[in-house]
């Protein structure tokens, strides 16, 4: 018996429904904010995430899966969908077509890290990326989006929390302020720490070793150092999220887990399933297309995990809409019966109608059994008697009643129900 790899999971037919209605709900919202959808690689040149996620990020450090291919090129398993967005938006010359280019993705995505409750080495985001707007309603509109999208599954607790990370300029003032904090504590923190002390301090508020954790505890805060465009960007952003009555705590702790970022970062949390509790992460990022070796656009997005989606759904008890209208089944008692149950079944689906039939070979009681397993609205059983009269009883099986109906009017009668 050979086992699935560890940190991935299986939707089994019977789930499948709940995985649908988050995707369904997704392309939903997606529709009304007017973003297209677009699919990259599951795989990329290596290179893109080292430039695009970032070289001092754990993402690229620890948890990404890379190989060699057969002809010798370093290849890498999406860890996320921005970069390979953000190639596709500058590869394609979509920076040539109108802006906004508003975008969305369903995608996989796979990081090697430790398994546990919401944490898998393949996993799912739903993800949209605005490119080509500078303008603070523009953040507004994505956390709207996020918000919207977070309403309509039934995921009503979640708390929003935002921080604003600056730009290149208020950066190096308070890289330069975080290196005199961290600097007399440097050999107690870990490796990378110190690694990123020398690349990219921020990074250090983000170190999930307790020692590290405990030394960044009075850090200074990158709101105190934001310049005069990122502060006053920020406050709009906040403006526009209290015209729009969506609740947000500002959390200055906030960095996020990939180096891309710029001004608005945000984060919906949820506290009912535990460590894991991110559902949906985003922000800008200004400068990632252009270090990516496209022309300099701004741009931000977020993107939501679904298997972290559904355990919030499921442990709020929100409602997954009825799976799918159950089937009329088309029983026979014998060969005769057989062929024209195929041709009754085969006639409904062709009209969108899910019908089924015995594919077993079964006793007319265990095809009755299994309709009831199924839970079939109606059942139809089809011998002698029926070909020779062209009708059939259709037992409604909610409350036994049955009717006969002409071959020809199942359809009609199935749709009027009467
Ligand atoms: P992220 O915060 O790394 O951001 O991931 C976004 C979401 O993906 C998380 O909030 C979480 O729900 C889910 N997720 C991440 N890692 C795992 C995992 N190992 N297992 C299960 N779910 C996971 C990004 O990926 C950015 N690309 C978001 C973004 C889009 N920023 C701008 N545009």
């Amino acid at each position: 018996m050979i086992n699935i790899p560890k940190g991935t999971k299986d939707v089994l037919p019977e789930e499948s429904y709940k995985w649908q209605f988050v995707e369904d709900t997704a392309r939903s919202v997606a529709e009304v904010f007017n973003y297209k959808e677009i699919r990259t690689p599951v795989f990329e040149h290596t290179e893109l995430f080292l430039r695009g996620v970032g070289e001092t990020t754990d993402v690229v450090n620890k948890e990404m899966y890379t190989f060699e291919d057969k002809g010798g090129r370093s290849i890498t398993l999406k860890p996320e969908g921005t970069a390979g967005a953000a190639r596709l938006f500058i590869e394609n010359g979509l920076g040539a077509t109108p802006m906004p280019v508003k975008t969305f993705y369903l995608t996989p995505a796979f990081r090697y890290e430790r398994p546990q409750k919401g944490r898998l080495r393949e996993f799912h985001q739903f993800g949209i990326e605005v490119f080509g707007s500078p303008a603070p309603e523009t953040d507004a509109e994505v956390i709207f989006a996020a918000s919207s999208f977070l309403n309509k599954l039934g995921i009503k607790n979640t708390k929003l929390e935002i921080n604003s990370i600056g730009c290149k300029t208020c950066r190096k003032e308070y890289h330069a302020a975080l290196k005199n904090y961290f600097a007399p504590n440097l050999e107690n923190m870990c490796a990378t720490c110190r690694d990123r002390f020398e690349k990219n301090p921020l990074r250090i508020l983000d170190c999930k070793e307790e020692r590290c954790k405990a030394i960044s505890l009075n850090a200074p805060q990158i709101l105190d150092y934001l310049c005069e465009e990122c502060s006053s960007h920020f406050k709009k952003v906040r403006s526009y999220l209290d015209a729009q009555n969506i609740k947000y705590s500002v959390n200055s702790r906030i960095v996020r887990g990939l180096d891309y970022y710029t001004k608005t970062v945000f984060e919906f949390v949820s506290e009912d399933i535990g460590a894991q509790g991110t559902v949906c992460g985003g922000g800008r990022y200004d400068n990632l297309l252009e270090e990516l070796g496209g022309q300099s656009v701004p741009a931000i997005g977020f993107a939501a995990g679904i298997e972290r989606l559904l355990l919030v759904m499921e442990s709020v008890g929100a409602a997954f809409p009825e799976n799918k209208k159950p089937p009329i089944y088309v029983a026979a008692i014998d060969e005769n019966g057989r062929k024209k149950a195929l041709e009754t079944v085969m006639a409904l689906r062709e009209k969108g109608i899910n019908a089924e039939t015995d594919l077993m070979g079964r006793s007319v009681k265990a095809q009755m059994k299994y309709a009831d397993k199924l839970g079939a609205e109606y059942v139809a059983v089809i011998g002698e008697n029926e070909l020779l009269s062209g009708s059939v009883n259709l037992k409604k099986m909610a409350d036994g009643t049955s009717v006969s109906v002409k071959f020809d009017d199942i359809y009609t009668y199935l749709i009027k129900g009467d």
